[in-house]
């Protein structure tokens, strides 16, 4: 089915997914957390896919989860339907994706880029967790990702006082890979992800899930897995092909295998 919160584009290997509720500045309602997915859970099985790019619009990415939608729900409800829950399955998007953020990250919109595997933004994006405002507080993962991502010092500034922060201060805190003018920030996005989508997809996908784990992991139970990834790569026809290109002074063509 056509989404309606979502615009789908395909650029070659790389899916662009927009999130389109302008009229509520990209607010993640239940709508949208169907629409998103379903189509990661497409973009899962499609071969053709290979990296996904998820933006907004110029002036929000997503101004956090809607509060419209949300004023009326009592505990029970919430609880016994684990609102919420849903988001670990766009977290769980086994292919690299990287959020382009322009204008509000805020809130769940702070927390979707972060659920991503990196971040541009351009130099109109405003990130924050705004949620100690509406008397409550993050609850897509913005405790825990935010500090994984600058630290205790600006997650506890964020959160506490809820206060935004701009691009530069993103980027120099490490929430944000490339900082990129607003006209680029797309055609940036697509390039990267291109760029990823023409290695072998088995050492993509391994070395995300290795760098992903680095935040569920001991140190030592974080070096034994990326060895044991390390080491099964060596039973994969792109490891020869691409040593081999190397040392042949010519490109590799990987094959998947
Ligand atoms: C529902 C929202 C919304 C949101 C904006 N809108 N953010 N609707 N949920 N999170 C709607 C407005 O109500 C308005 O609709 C329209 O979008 C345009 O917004 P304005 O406020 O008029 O725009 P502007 O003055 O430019 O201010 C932009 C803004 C502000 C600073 C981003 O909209 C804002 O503060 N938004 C809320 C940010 C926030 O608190 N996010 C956290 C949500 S809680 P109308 O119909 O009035 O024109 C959250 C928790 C996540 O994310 C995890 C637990 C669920």
């Amino acid at each position: 089915m056509t989404p309606q919160t979502l615009i789908l584009e395909s650029h070659g290997p790389v899916a662009l997914i927009r999130l389109n509720r302008p009229e509520a500045l990209n607010a993640l309602n239940a709508q949208v957390l169907t629409e998103l997915i379903a189509a990661l859970a497409a973009f899962q099985t499609d071969e053709a896919v290979r990296a996904v790019v998820l933006t907004g619009s110029q002036k929000a990415f997503a101004a956090g989860a809607d509060v419209k939608e949300m004023q009326a729900l009592d505990f029970a409800t919430i609880y016994k339907g684990d609102f919420l829950s849903g988001w670990a399955e766009v977290a769980g998007f086994r292919k690299p994706i990287i959020a382009a953020v322009a204008g509000f990250a805020l809130g769940g919109g702070c927390e979707l880029a972060m659920m991503c595997d990196m971040i541009f933004a351009d130099t109109s994006a405003k990130f924050g967790q705004p949620e100690i405002s509406l008397g409550i507080i993050p609850g897509m993962g913005g405790t825990q990702r935010l500090i994984r991502a600058v630290g205790k010092a600006k997650a506890m500034d964020l959160v506490l006082t809820g206060r935004m922060m701009d691009a530069e201060e993103a980027e120099r805190a490490g929430l944000v890979a490339r900082i990129l003018p607003p006209e680029s920030l797309i055609d940036e996005a697509l390039k990267a992800a291109a760029k990823i989508a023409s290695f072998s997809q088995p050492a993509v996908l391994m070395a995300k899930e290795a760098v992903a784990s680095a935040a569920e992991l001991s140190l030592n139970e974080g070096l034994h897995l990326e060895r044991r990834l390390f080491q099964s790569l060596f039973a994969t026809q792109d490891q020869k092909e691409g040593m081999a290109a190397f040392i042949e002074k010519r490109k590799a063509t990987f094959t998947d295998r």
